[in-house]
Parts: structure tokens; C-alpha cells; sequence
């Protein structure tokens, strides 16, 4: 089945189309309303979004998968996104991603059996003064990660 934009995205993504000077311009914009109608940047959606930018699917694909933000596989309800680059790593990161495989019992980059949660590792989200850090759902920023704080968040996030 081909995947297809809302009309309200296509409309969009129409008028980005009238104002940016390239069509290549308007990749990025286009590819995060992907991520809001679509769980996953897979080849379906890569497309879907070369078609409405009249664009060769490859350099969608491209730069899709150049973006950790543009996940190729589907996640869960809540993706814990813990920054572990240079300043977060120094600051614990590693610590709480291995804390939160333990809680979750799952490896980063998986999601728990349930559809919950995804743990994922990523480059560097621009907190640095406030390491070892998180986003969920590439929206809510959690800073000063501590094993209590994400004991607390855990609890929060569950059902
Ligand atoms: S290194 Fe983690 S936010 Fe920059």
C-alpha cells in the first residue's frame, strides 16, 4: 500500500514549496510533518515525500537517514533519546542508558515487548551545559540525568 500525506501536509508542504528556492530546500521541513503522520522514515514514507517534492527518492533517503531525529523503524509509544556524545558521556550518560537497559530489559535501539518504550543512543542534542541528558519523543527535555530522576520518569511513563 503506498503511503500518502493529509491533505492539510500536502497543502503544506504546497505552499513551502512556493517560497523556498529549491525543492531540496524544503527536505527537512517536509521530512519532520513525515514524522508526525508517520511512525518511521521507511522507504513507503522516503517516497512519499520524493513525490511531493519531485525530488529522486535516493537523496530523500539520503539525507533521512543522515538525521538520527528520522528513525527507519517504527517506536515505541515513548523513544528515550539519551545523548551520550563527549560532555554527557563524561557526566554519566553511558551509566543511565546501561541503568535504563536494565529497567527496561532491553538493549538500546530496541523496544520493549509491550510497544512502550525505544532506547536509543544519540549524537550530541545541543545540552551540553546540562549533560547527561534526554529528549522522549524528540520533545520533552530531561537534563542532570540521574538513576533517582529516571526511576521517578519511569514511574511517571507508566501505565
Ligand atoms: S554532548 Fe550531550 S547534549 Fe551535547
Amino acid at each position: 500500500m503506498t503511503v500518502q500525506f493529509s491533505p492539510a501536509s500536502q497543502e503544506h508542504i504546497a505552499s513551502l514549496l512556493a517560497r523556498y528556492p529549491t525543492r531540496r530546500a524544503v527536505m527537512l521541513p517536509a521530512l519532520h510533518l513525515a514524522m508526525q503522520e508517520f511512525p518511521a522514515m521507511d522507504d513507503e514514507v522516503c517516497q512519499a515525500v520524493a513525490d511531493l517534492l519531485h525530488v529522486p527518492m535516493v537523496d530523500v533517503k539520503g539525507v533521512a537517514t543522515f538525521y538520527s531525529l528520522f528513525p527507519t523503524e517504527p517506536r515505541g509509544q515513548y523513544s528515550l533519546e539519551v545523548c551520550v556524545n563527549l560532555s554527557c558521556s563524561l557526566n554519566g550518560a553511558r551509566r543511565c542508558l546501561r541503568y535504563l537497559e536494565h529497567k527496561l530489559g532491553i538493549k538500546t535501539g530496541e523496544t520493549t515487548p509491550d510497544g512502550r518504550f525505544t532506547l536509543r543512543g544519540m549524537e550530541c542534542l545541543a545540552a551540553c551545559d546540562q549533560a547527561p541528558m534526554m529528549y522522549i519523543n524528540n520533545a520533552a527535555m530531561y537534563t542532570h540525568l540521574t538513576e533517582e530522576k529516571l526511576d521517578q520518569l519511569l514511574q511517571e511513563l507508566a501505565p
